[in-house]
């Protein structure tokens, strides 16, 4: 049986050999963390962003969205806190040049020390590790890489500089001239646009509280060490909301939206046991309680999603450094206050890693007296680039024409390709590759009686049926996703 770790080569390659994901700048020899969606990548990437949109905006009355610049203010993130405190512990070895992040390094070790069922030194240095966290205690992390003989994976050595915080934000210069052009930042984070137009939305929306504003847009973060392909980033999109609420109600709030969030990823049906909660050691400087969905991805169990009690403390720091009130009138308390707020963010790409390595699948297909290996990508049928593919069996006879009839009346609904190249086997197993639920064939029968058949991604299983009834099957099975996730009022 093939290893996880195989199953994640195969993932990467197979993104790239179907035009879903590419190293960008690929030809210049690629730019390290940074990567293109190509043609099948890109629709799969907007089906997911539907998917959240429509849970998240469309299906609560009390949620609008928005679409704020990447640039804003710099004081933004001063008063946010990145820029004095958005920051990773970096280690150099002096010998492969590399550059590590400490507690990364020193959770390796955690992760060796169980594997080899040193339970109680795991548990001894995972307590250090979260002390040091908690204190942001750079001197202590060294320490502890020192103590437990941490070798660089590439050289092997031991030979270290110091741990040094690491600032994540990007800057850049705006302005023409150069004296006095000022530094600003590509957002680490869409939040903070939703932050300082809180009160812009709620009073030209008429918002109540609780309501919520969702956005989903690029965050930038120039991560020391950026691997395992799409999982991070330094350029990345996230789906993000605030949900304004009274103060003392947050935890109420907070429980709620981890439930529906964890429904809306169960919702895509990759299996439940993929998924679980994790709670927060250390909490941020702005939040009062946090947990992450976690995914089980070939190289572990790993964050997807944040779930974030964020307290009033975003919105009371711009309001000090604005110098401008952020406050809401309740009329049911007859009282001004600052709301408090929860968070909820899901990181696109990693949702988009999810699903591929959860759906790439390889099935040995006994056939007659051959056996032989199908790659099929079982998607999520609502999330697949293509919905259906029109197949005429041959290029002659009014074959084709009849299944262009058949493209031009579907496509005005469902993502559609039409192929006529090659064995009609063939042409399932590249549909099977890209994921298309559902493969039509029209053959000289069409022409006779108006039916074709319609195969199936999953089962492969194929039925002759009128082409009149092609929209009700394909609309029934797209359903799923959307529908199981609760309104919430
Ligand atoms: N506004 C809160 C916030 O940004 P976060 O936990 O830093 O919280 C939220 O990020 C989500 O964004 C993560 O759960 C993850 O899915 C995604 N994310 C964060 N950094 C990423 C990176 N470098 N590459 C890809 N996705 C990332």
């Amino acid at each position: 049986m093939a290893s996880q770790e195989d199953i994640f080569k195969k993932v990467v390659s197979h993104c790239k050999e179907y035009g879903f994901i590419f190293q960008s700048s690929e030809i210049y020899d690629g730019l390290s963390a940074i990567y293109d969606y190509g043609q099948n990548g890109v629709e799969l990437k907007n089906n997911i962003k539907n998917y959240w949109w429509k849970a998240m905006v469309q299906f609560n009355e009390n949620i609008v969205g928005i679409d704020s610049a990447i640039f804003m203010h710099p004081k933004i993130w001063k008063a946010s806190g990145h820029v004095d405190s958005f920051n990773d512990p970096m280690i150099d070895n002096k010998d492969s040049k590399k550059r590590y992040r400490a507690d990364d390094l020193i959770e390796n070790k955690i992760a060796q020390y169980e594997n080899k069922g040193k339970t109680d030194k795991a548990k001894k240095l995972t307590d250090d590790l979260t002390k040091c966290l908690q204190e942001s205690d750079l001197e202590g992390m060294y320490n502890l890489i020192v103590e437990h003989e941490i070798a660089c994976p590439f050289s092997g050595t031991r030979n270290w500089t110091k741990v040094r915080q690491f600032n994540l934000m990007f800057g850049t210069q705006m302005g023409s001239d150069v004296e006095e052009a000022e530094t600003i930042y590509l957002r680490p984070e869409t939040a903070q646009g939703i932050f300082v137009n809180f009160l812009n939305v709620q009073k030209t929306g008429r918002m109540k509280i609780p309501f919520g504003i969702a956005q989903i847009g690029k965050a930038f973060r120039n991560e020391i060490i950026a691997r395992q392909f799409i999982f991070r980033m330094r350029e990345f999109e996230q789906m993000e909301m605030q949900f304004f609420v009274r103060p003392g109600e947050e935890m109420k709030w907070f429980e709620h939206w981890k439930n529906e969030r964890l429904k809306w990823h169960l919702a895509m049906g990759l299996g439940e046991s993929k998924y679980r909660f994790h709670v927060h050691e250390k909490l941020a400087h702005y939040a009062n309680a946090a947990e992450d969905i976690q995914f089980e991805f070939p190289f572990g169990f790993k964050e997807m999603e944040g779930i974030h009690s964020r307290t009033n403390f975003d919105l009371n720091q711009h309001q000090q450094f604005s110098g401008k009130k952020l406050q809401y009138f309740d009329p049911e308390l007859n009282q001004n206050y600052v709301p408090y707020v929860v968070e909820t963010s899901v990181g696109l790409d990693r949702t988009f890693l999810a699903v591929m390595c959860a759906s790439y699948k390889e099935e040995e297909i006994v056939n007659g007296d051959k056996t032989d290996v199908r790659v099929v990508l079982a998607l999520p049928a609502f999330l697949a680039p293509v919905k259906v593919a029109i197949l005429p069996l041959m290029k002659k006879d009014g074959l084709p024409e009849k299944a262009r009839q058949i493209m031009d009346s579907l496509k005005q609904e469902y993502s559609c390709a039409y192929d006529e190249k090659d064995a009609i086997g063939k042409r399932y197993r590249r549909n099977d590759a890209i994921g298309t639920p559902f493969c039509i064939t029209v053959d000289h029968q069409t022409l006779e009686d108006n039916t074709v058949t319609i195969r199936y991604r999953d089962s492969m299983q194929q039925e002759r049926i009128p082409i009149d009834a092609i929209e009700n099957i394909v609309r029934e099975k797209l359903k799923v996703g959307v529908k199981e996730v609760k309104l919430v009022v």
